[in-house]
C-alpha cells in the first residue's frame, strides 16, 4: 500500500469529494485525520476509517494551528495534507457584494493558504511533505455565478505553484486537481444539478462525475512515488477541458 505509515490530513473530510479521498487514502494504508467545520459528520468519517477528527474552520488561523497540534499530539507527525474543504456557491454576478465575496476568499483561499502555513512547520522539520489542494475546472472554463469561487480557485493554483517553489528543497511536494462538475451534497443540493447533462454533453467520457472519480488522483499526489512531481495541476473532469 502506498500511503502506509502515513498521517493524513483531510479537510473537508466530512461529505463529498474530501469524505471520498479520506476513504481512498486509507484505504492505501494512511492514517486519517478527518478535519471539517461539521465536527460530527468529520467524527464519523474518522471512525469508518480508524482516524480521528477535528472541527476546524479552515479561514481561522487558531482553528489551522490547532488542526495541526492535535494532529501531532495524537500521530506524532504529518505527513500529508489534502485541502478539499470549500464553500461551493452558485450566486449571480450582481447579487456578489463585497461581504459575500470576502466570505468565499476567505474560506477558498484564505483557508489553503492557512492549512498550507500551518502543516509547512513538521514537514520542514521530517524533511517530507505532500501537499495537495483542491483547485477546480471552473477555473478554466469560467463558469457563470461563480465569480469569487474562480477568483479563489484561480489563486489556489498559484498558492500551489509558490509552494512548489517555496518548499521543494525541504523534501515537500504541492500539487493541486482541479475537478470538474462532480455528484456530491454542494452540487447536488444546489443550481449545479441542473449543469450535469450539459457539461457532459462537453466530456470526453459521457457520464456524469462521481467524488470516487476524484479520489485517485489526489491519492497519486499524496503518495512517496510522485516525488518529481511539483507545482502541477491534474484536472480530472472526463475530458471536458484540453487545452
Ligand atoms: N463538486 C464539484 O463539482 C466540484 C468541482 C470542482 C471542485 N470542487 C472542489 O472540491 C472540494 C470539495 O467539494 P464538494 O463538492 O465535495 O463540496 P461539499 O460542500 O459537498 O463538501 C465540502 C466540505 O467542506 C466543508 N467546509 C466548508 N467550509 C469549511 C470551513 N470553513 N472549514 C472547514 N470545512 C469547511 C463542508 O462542511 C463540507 O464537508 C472543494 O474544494 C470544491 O471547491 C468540487
Amino acid at each position: 500500500m502506498k500511503l502506509e505509515n502515513r498521517v493524513a490530513i483531510v479537510t473537508g473530510a466530512a461529505q463529498g469529494i474530501g469524505k471520498a479521498i479520506a476513504e481512498k487514502l486509507a484505504s492505501e494504508g494512511a492514517t486519517i485525520v478527518a478535519a471539517d467545520i461539521q465536527g460530527d459528520l468529520a467524527k464519523e468519517t474518522a471512525d469508518a476509517l480508524g482516524g480521528t477528527s477535528v472541527q476546524v474552520d479552515i479561514s481561522k488561523e487558531e482553528d489551522a494551528q490547532r488542526m495541526v497540534d492535535e494532529t501531532l499530539s495524537a500521530h506524532g507527525k504529518v505527513d500529508v495534507l489534502v485541502n478539499a474543504a470549500a464553500i461551493v456557491p452558485f450566486v449571480p454576478w450582481d447579487e456578489v457584494d463585497f461581504a459575500y465575496w470576502r466570505n468565499i476568499i476567505s474560506v477558498n483561499l484564505d483557508g489553503p493558504y492557512l492549512v498550507s502555513r500551518a502543516v509547512e512547520k513538521p514537514m520542514r522539520e521530517a524533511g517530507y511533505g505532500r501537499i495537495v489542494l483542491i483547485a477546480s475546472n471552473a477555473f478554466y472554463a469560467g463558469t457563470p455565478n461563480m465569480g469569487p469561487y474562480l477568483a479563489a480557485k484561480g489563486g489556489v493554483v498559484g498558492l500551489t505553484r509558490a509552494l512548489a517553489t517555496e518548499l521543494g528543497k525541504y523534501g515537500i511536494t504541492a500539487n493541486a486537481v482541479a475537478p470538474g462538475i462532480t455528484r456530491s451534497p454542494a452540487t447536488l443540493n444546489s443550481p449545479h444539478k441542473d449543469a450535469f447533462d450539459f457539461v457532459q454533453a462537453l466530456q470526453a467520457i459521457p457520464r456524469h462525475g462521481e467524488t470516487q472519480d476524484i479520489a485517485p488522483a489526489a491519492a497519486f499526489l499524496a503518495s512517496e512515488e510522485s516525488g518529481w512531481v511539483t507545482g502541477q495541476v491534474i484536472v480530472a473532469d472526463a475530458g471536458h477541458i484540453r487545452d
